[in-house]
């Protein structure tokens, strides 16, 4: 585990970049309380604006605070990597999560500043890819998951992807509460990734309705399909049937880094994402009040664990 990155963490959490939500309020707010934020380049329209957000996170945080990541892209449909890397290079940004494409040349340029790479996998030979690229650690997407899942149980996957490396594992898919983060860690993983937990935020930049379909669903709600995204993906299935689509008669659209974000795309827009743990999401919160809870719930979860433990031999 990278020591002077992590020493300082309240909780062992990173908050997963997610698409049309995560913006520096978002990322701000988690690192003061004292767990990584992030956020994908492609929430700014241009590179120009990647550098402006980078700008006004690194003014906003002081050396006590958690590190900061952003989310790359890293797929042929993606013409604006090359840009938006040179952008984060500029800025040294302490870690680089990447995903849907792993590629040594981005790992080298993130490396030549001190920076770190994770990369997001759902199978096995996505990860070996990744670690012949020389990626720091892999962030194991489960079942469940917001955004792009995998189908794996994590249990299965974490000892699978422990058995390929030595390097960081961080768990990702439905992990909403302390007790979850100390899960994660039980399994075997270094640290957990949470999204959906903070979609329905102040900070975020989701909209109030899809906070409020966030606060009225729970993990039945979720719809696992390719068919709004070209890749398989998490979604409220009441976002799904407000826009009138019938995923029977839909057709896999090919995936595309950049239409997904010109103004013809529904995916993400107006079809809502977010994993099976958004049963947990109860009200619209302040980001640091639900750190505050996770912390407690964290020490409650080890504290009932502790107890438990005490009767086996
Ligand atoms: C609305 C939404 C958008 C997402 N967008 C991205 C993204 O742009 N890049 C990325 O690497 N992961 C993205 N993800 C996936 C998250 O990084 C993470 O794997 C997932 O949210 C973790 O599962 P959870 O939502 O169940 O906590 C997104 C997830 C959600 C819910």
């Amino acid at each position: 585990m990278h020591q002077t990155t992590f020493s300082n963490l309240a909780l062992p959490v990173i908050v997963a970049p997610m698409f049309l939500v995560s913006g520096p309020d978002l990322v701000i707010q988690c690192c003061r309380s004292g767990i990584v934020g992030s956020f994908p380049v492609l929430n700014q329209r241009t590179t120009e604006g990647v550098d402006r957000w980078l700008t006004e996170i690194e003014e906003s945080l002081v050396e006590q605070d958690a590190p900061f990541a952003v989310n790359l892209i890293v797929h042929k449909t993606n013409h604006r990597l090359e840009a938006d890397l040179n952008v984060v290079v500029d800025h040294k940004v302490p870690i680089v999560i990447t995903s849907l494409g792993a590629a040594k040349e981005v790992v080298d340029a993130i490396h030549s500043y001190g920076g770190i790479v994770f990369h997001d996998v759902t199978t096995t030979r996505f990860a070996e890819k990744a670690l012949t690229a020389g990626v720091d650690g892999l962030i194991a997407v489960c079942a469940g998951a917001g955004g792009h899942a995998g189908t794996y149980n994590p249990f299965a996957f974490i000892d699978e992807l422990k058995s390929l490396t030595d390097k960081p594992i961080i768990a990702s898919g439905c992990i909403s509460s302390g007790a979850s983060i100390l899960a994660a860690q039980a399994a075997g993983a270094d640290l957990a990734y949470m999204g959906t937990r903070f979609i329905a935020t102040k900070e975020s930049l989701a909209g109030a309705d899809y906070k409020a379909m966030l606060i009225g669903s729970s993990a039945k709600d979720i719809v696992y399909t390719p068919k709004i995204s070209g890749v398989n993906a998490n979604f409220l299935e009441p976002s799904i049937r407000g826009g009138g689509i019938d995923l029977t008669t839909l057709d896999v659209p090919t995936m595309n880094a950049e239409t997904e974000l010109s103004g013809d795309s529904k995916a993400w827009k107006d079809i809502w994402s977010a994993g099976q743990g958004v049963g947990a999401i109860s009200d619209v919160a302040l980001t640091k009040d639900i750190i505050t809870n996770l912390k407690s719930e964290y020490r409650q979860a080890l504290d009932k664990l502790n107890q438990s433990a005490r009767a086996y031999r």
